[in-house]
């Protein structure tokens, strides 16, 4: 799987900040004048957005096993349909999840099989991977403060203690496995902190 310059993902459990740091690199970058699309999964396309709303609705009782495929289903789409065009017209593509998330929720916390994921990533997304990951560590019980602060409740906030800190420690896994690609970025400071983090661990990425 090749790491593609231009693609980059942000990660990390819920409340960590990820949306706002989206925000905050998709401007600087556009300040340095790049073109840049910012994305979100599950969604970033239409049907990518109707598979998100199943996947989150906290009255849909779910088999990890219809979770992982919608997961995938939505990201067939949003590959297809969206990074893979614009990374070809030299756009900068930020996407708010990919899948080291479906690592992390599927297969370490729901328990899936890790090579059938990893079986299933290679068809979606052919030798394609993103350049960087900057995963936004944060303690669970403060990640889900935050978010009831936000008034955010889906389907996964509802899971216990438990299953958030196995996805918090499957993520900080998968950066010791990768480190070239995978930076962790202390989620607990400012956001203009963290945002200040990110720029320079970028920069010196992409020299
Ligand atoms: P968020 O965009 O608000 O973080 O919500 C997306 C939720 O979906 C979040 O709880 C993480 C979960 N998720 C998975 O379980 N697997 C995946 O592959 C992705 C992209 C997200």
């Amino acid at each position: 799987m090749s790491r593609v310059k231009g693609f980059i993902s942000f990660e990390g459990i819920e409340g960590s900040g990820k949306s706002t740091q989206v925000k905050l690199l998709t401007g600087y970058l556009r300040t340095k004048g790049h073109t840049v699309i910012e994305t979100v999964e599950p969604g970033g396309t239409k049907i990518g957005t109707k598979i998100r709303n199943l996947l989150l609705e906290p009255e849909n009782h779910m088999d990890p096993l219809t979770e992982l495929l919608l997961y995938y289903a939505s990201r067939a789409q949003h590959v297809r349909e969206v990074i893979y065009p614009a990374i070809l017209n030299n756009t900068v593509v930020i996407t708010d999840r990919f899948t080291d998330s479906t690592v992390a929720y599927q297969g370490y916390a729901r328990g899936l099989d890790l090579s059938f994921i990893n079986a299933l990533d290679e068809i979606v997304v052919p030798d394609m991977k993103p350049f960087l990951t900057f995963l936004l560590d944060l303690d669970v019980e403060e990640g889900l403060r935050r978010n009831r602060q936000a008034q955010k409740e889906d389907r996964f906030e509802l899971e216990t203690i438990e299953f958030h800190t196995s996805v918090r420690s499957a993520f900080l896994q998968i950066a010791k496995e990768e480190p070239e690609r995978v930076k962790i970025i202390d989620a607990s400071k400012s956001a203009e902190e963290v945002s200040m983090e990110i720029i320079k661990v970028l920069e010196e990425s992409w020299r």
